[in-house]
């Protein structure tokens, strides 16, 4: 682990590509390899269930309740994932790294090989603020894994940065929902929105902007969702105007 007065480089592959942390000094296109980026983790609120156990007559009953019922301002210290692009009744979909060893063993809709690889951008901080950027990143990024990667320039055999700190939601966690057909998951980010704003915006976002870093790069799965939601945001104008007008 890094240690927290010392510089040290986080590598984005989500949200964090067109959104930065609070401080850096430096912001570096890149790729990690052994990884597939995927939209197969669930965003909601945060809601907390509360067992609350009242036991009279041998009966108990469990409730759930939403943690802003209670403290409504905690917004942006209670955050379980680090965009809230659905809710626990509609949760939205957001992206995390699935290493290339265990998405061999699912049933992906998208191919993948070995070789190919994921880009994203890689952030310097500074060591006067590391601490700061630390704890800012462990709050945002609250519930994820960090993974220290190697990270890579076309046309370089040696990586550019050794062990950049890198937020993953493993496929154990309790929110990670896996593969499902291309069509499913643009339904789902389509009519999902959360405490952030539209599920739409935020996978909309991270195709465009993966385009301006790195214009060579290629994410089949992230562009055929692309195409797709734009396709059906299309449709949708149209048979909203189409019924204006009649
Ligand atoms: C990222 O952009 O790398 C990221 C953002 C949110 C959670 C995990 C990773």
């Amino acid at each position: 682990q890094h240690s927290e007065s010392q510089e040290y480089w986080v590598f984005g592959y989500g949200s964090l590509i067109w959104k930065p942390p609070i401080a850096w000094e430096k912001r570096v296109p890149g790729y990690i390899k052994g990884y597939v980026r995927r939209f197969w983790q669930a965003s909601t609120l945060f809601n907390i269930r509360v067992q609350t156990l009242y036991s009279y007559s041998d009966q108990t009953i469990n409730t759930t309740i939403s943690i802003f019922d209670y403290f409504p301002t905690v917004r942006f210290h209670q955050q379980h994932s680090v965009d809230h692009r659905g809710t626990r009744e509609n949760p939205g979909r957001v992206v995390t790294l699935v290493s290339h060893s265990e998405w061999k063993l699912l049933n992906d809709y998208h191919e993948h090989s070995e070789d190919d690889v994921t880009w994203g951008v890689a952030y310097k901080i500074p060591s006067h603020c590391a601490k700061e950027v630390k704890d800012y990143l462990d709050r945002r990024e609250s519930g994820y894994t960090i993974k220290l990667l190697d990270v890579y320039q076309k046309g370089k055999t040696q990586p550019v940065i050794k062990q950049a700190v890198c937020y993953i939601a493993t496929t154990r966690n309790s929110d990670y929902c896996g593969p499902a057909p291309i069509e499913k998951i643009t339904h789902q980010i389509f009519h999902s929105r959360g405490a952030s704003g539209p599920n739409i915006e935020y996978a909309l976002n991270l195709a465009k902007s993966l385009k301006t870093i790195a214009p060579d790069a290629f994410d089949h799965h992230l562009y055929d969702l692309e195409r797709q939601l734009l396709e059906l945001g299309a449709s949708h104008s149209k048979s909203s105007s189409n019924q204006l007008l009649t």
